[in-house]
Order: C-alpha cells, then sequence, then structure tokens
C-alpha cells in the first residue's frame, strides 16, 4: 500500500461558528460569514499543497433543526456567496460539485448553486464539494435504495445481491465520483464524526483541533497535513506489510 504523503481527498467538519460569535458578543450568523471567509481560505490552501479534492460540510441534514432563523440566514448567505466566488474558483481553477440532498434547498440557494455548478465544470485543479443537506447516513440508505433497484432489475436478482461487495456498493453512493476521504479536519473542539463521510471513515484519518473555524489558519491547516503525512496507514494490516 503506497504511503501518501498528501491526502487525495480532504474533508473539513467547519465547527465553531457560532461560539466565535458569540465570544464577540455578535449575532451566529456573523459567525457563519467569517467561516465561509475561511472556507475560502482552505479551498485555496488545499489547491497550493496539491490536494485533487476537498469537501467542507456546510449544512447537515441535522441542520434544519437549528432556529429558523438561522437557517434562512445560512441558505441566504449560500445564495449570495455562490454568485461572488465565481470569479475566483475560475481564477483557481476550482471544479465545484454538490454533495447531499441539494433538491430539498429553498430555491434561491439551489439555482445559485446550480449556476456555480455549470460555470465551473471545466475546471480541473481542485474540485470542492460543498456538502449541503448532507448526511452520511442518509448517503449510504440512498446507496441501498439504488442497489436494490439495480439488483431487483436483473433477470436474477439474488445473483446480483450475492455479488455486492463494498467496493461495488461504493459506486451507488452520491460520492461516487470522489475518491475515498483520506483525511477528516475537524474544528472546535467536539471528537466525533457527527454523521460527515460515514463510508470513508471507515479508513479515513481523523485530526481535531480546538480551534474555532473561523480561527482556523493556513499555519494549523499545515500542521494537520504535516500529522497526516507523518501517520502509517495500514488499512487493517501490519506495519511490516505496509513498508514493503
Ligand atoms: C458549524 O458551526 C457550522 C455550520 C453548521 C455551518 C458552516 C457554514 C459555513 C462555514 C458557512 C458557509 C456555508 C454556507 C451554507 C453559507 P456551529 O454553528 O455549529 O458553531 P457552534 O458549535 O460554535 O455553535
Amino acid at each position: 500500500m503506497p504511503q501518501p504523503k498528501r491526502p487525495r481527498h480532504l474533508g473539513v467538519i467547519m465547527d465553531g461558528n457560532g461560539r466565535w460569535a458569540r465570544a464577540r458578543g455578535l449575532p451566529r450568523l456573523a459567525g457563519h460569514r467569517e467561516g465561509a471567509a475561511r472556507a475560502r481560505d482552505i479551498v485555496r490552501w488545499a489547491a497550493d499543497a496539491g490536494i485533487a479534492e476537498i469537501s467542507l460540510y456546510a449544512f447537515s441534514t441535522e441542520n434544519w433543526a437549528r432556529p429558523e432563523e438561522e437557517v434562512r440566514g445560512l441558505m441566504a448567505l449560500l445564495a449570495q456567496l455562490l454568485p461572488r466566488e465565481i470569479p475566483e474558483m475560475q481564477k483557481e481553477g476550482v471544479r465545484l460539485v454538490a454533495l447531499g440532498d441539494v433538491d430539498r434547498l429553498p430555491a434561491r440557494a439551489r439555482r445559485a448553486l446550480q449556476r456555480a455548478i455549470a460555470a465551473t465544470r471545466e475546471n480541473r485543479r481542485i474540485t470542492l464539494a460543498l456538502c449541503l443537506n448532507y448526511g452520511g447516513q442518509q448517503e449510504i440508505v440512498e446507496g441501498v435504495k439504488r442497489a436494490l433497484a439495480w439488483a431487483l432489475a436483473a433477470e436474477d436478482p439474488q445473483a446480483r445481491i450475492a455479488e455486492l461487495t463494498p467496493e461495488r456498493f461504493r459506486r451507488f453512493l452520491w460520492r461516487a465520483e470522489l475518491a475515498p476521504v483520506d483525511l477528516i479536519i475537524r474544528t472546535g473542539g467536539e471528537l466525533r464524526i457527527s454523521n460527515f463521510h460515514l463510508w470513508d471513515a471507515a479508513y479515513a484519518e481523523l485530526y481535531f483541533t480546538d480551534t474555532l473555524w473561523p480561527d482556523f489558519t493556513r499555519a494549523e491547516f499545515e500542521q494537520a497535513l504535516a500529522d497526516f503525512a507523518a501517520r502509517e496507514r495500514r488499512f487493517g494490516r501490519i506495519s511490516e506489510q505496509v513498508r514493503r
């Protein structure tokens, strides 16, 4: 198993916007605004570091349960920021894709997203997967439904079901076109995955930091990459096997 020095696909749980805002006596949405600025930064840092794919957990399937004003504010922010970011994405070679059940987003946010995706589809330097209305369990359940539909459409459904392996099942996930996540960074001090990239979390490396997302710096990003490069990824094997 080759030892990757850089993650091919980096996932980020951008937690701590609310606490950052509260500490300054600002509304929570001000924290999300500053968080969005860091999101822009990390895509640039990742592209500079030669990372091919980055996915940002911007809105989870559980985030709908937040106060209505905050949900509305986040969706408005998305609709406002995405069109503005297109020139920068073109300049940096960012191809935007969405990961999640985006059909459920409010129309304005959905349209802004579709436009930005269409405008950047030819870019090749880095793929940015914006996770919106994303949930790892939901993704797996949707995958099971697709796999069952595929099996039931065959002459011998039982044989198809018997053929399913984790590798084959992966193509039924929303993320089929993305490489498995190698490294997940979570800011904000919580030590959990929160329904992010559940399938790939099987072997992803995890980097947790207490830093609140709006305070995340390039130096800490580099620290997370250095940490990743120093880890031995064994994928269930023993050390002597992977070092060969
Ligand atoms: C978690 O912080 C952050 C989010 C739920 C949203 C992340 C959104 C952005 C970085 C802005 C860009 C995305 C959109 C959709 C415009 P938190 O609110 O849970 O912080 P807390 O734990 O301190 O309360």
